[in-house]
């Protein structure tokens, strides 16, 4: 249950949120559906942003503003159509991604390729376009999803590991560099969630949790303004340990692995 210090944060606010249409984003927008707030929702499938929008209880705040976030103009087009329709934009949850594991027999570029465009690229669109709606408000936030697979290498994890290390290295930066322009930046590293992300998973996911529980701990993070909203700590915290042990430990210890089938 949401504190009514954490729903007051978002009151008012005109929000995107991206990967809006299973999940981590549908659940944040289910969250934030009953609050009274103005909801802007995108992934490529209108279809599955429609189911997104029919398990609102309350759907007269949500707008479905559909798109493949991996082309820059259309990142472009939906900010047009949030200023249109709201002038500003105040909270950006950019949250869309996928995985994909690497086959170490068979090292492919094209999949590295799909995973930084998917993950990293689409992000970085997002940031160029949203950036000066976001100047609009006068209380802007800037979350970009991450992951706790960005603490540390693991094996089949270097194509889908490199691209949230990447997010995470970037909003280090973000969060100083335009603290000038009153603009937060927030990452969020989630441990295992049930999604279907997930779903496709062939191993053991220690700390599982649900969608909505993590929607949660991400909301809760963003009212608190948290630099890095990581979440279960049990999973989140012993992993950064793990990744702070010296390097020929750390090694043995990963070559057994949580990722390996
Ligand atoms: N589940 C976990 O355990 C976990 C842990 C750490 C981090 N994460 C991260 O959390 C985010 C959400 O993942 P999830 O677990 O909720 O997975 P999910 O259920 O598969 O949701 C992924 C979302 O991203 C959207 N998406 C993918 N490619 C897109 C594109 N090119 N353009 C626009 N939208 C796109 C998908 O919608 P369409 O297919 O309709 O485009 C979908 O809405 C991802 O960035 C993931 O890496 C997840």
């Amino acid at each position: 249950m949401l504190s009514s210090k954490v729903l007051n944060h978002f009151e008012n606010k005109v929000i995107w949120i991206t990967g809006a249409s299973s999940g981590i984003g549908r659940a944040l927008v289910i969250a934030l559906s009953n609050i009274q707030c103005r909801l802007f929702i995108t992934s490529r499938s209108s279809e599955k942003l429609q189911e997104t929008f029919e398990q609102c209880e309350n759907k007269n705040n949500i707008e479905i503003v559909a798109g493949d976030l991996t082309s820059k103009d259309t990142n472009q087009e939906i900010i047009e159509t949030i200023n249109k329709k709201a002038n500003r934009l105040d909270i950006a949850i950019l949250n869309a991604g996928n995985c994909e594991y690497v086959d170490i027999d068979n090292f492919d570029s094209e999949l590295f390729y799909r995973q930084m465009n998917t993950n990293f690229m689409s992000m970085v669109y997002g940031i160029e376009a949203g950036l000066p709606l976001l100047k609009k408000s006068d209380s802007a936030q800037l979350v970009g999803m991450s992951s706790t697979a960005a603490y540390l290498g693991l094996p089949r994890s270097e194509a889908y590991g490199a691209t949230k290390a990447a997010i995470r290295n970037m909003f280090a930066a973000l969060r100083i560099s335009l603290q000038p322009q009153n603009i937060q930046a927030s990452v969020i590293c989630p441990g295992f969630v049930e999604t279907e992300l997930t779903a496709k998973n062939d191993f053991d996911m220690p700390a599982l949790i649900s969608a909505a529980r993590s929607a949660e701990y991400i909301l809760s993070g963003i009212a608190a303004n948290k630099q890095e909203i990581h979440f279960p700590k049990r999973f989140s915290l012993t992993l950064k340990f793990i990744a702070s042990l010296p390097n020929p430990i750390l090694s043995k210890l990963l070559a057994k692995t949580i990722l390996r089938k």
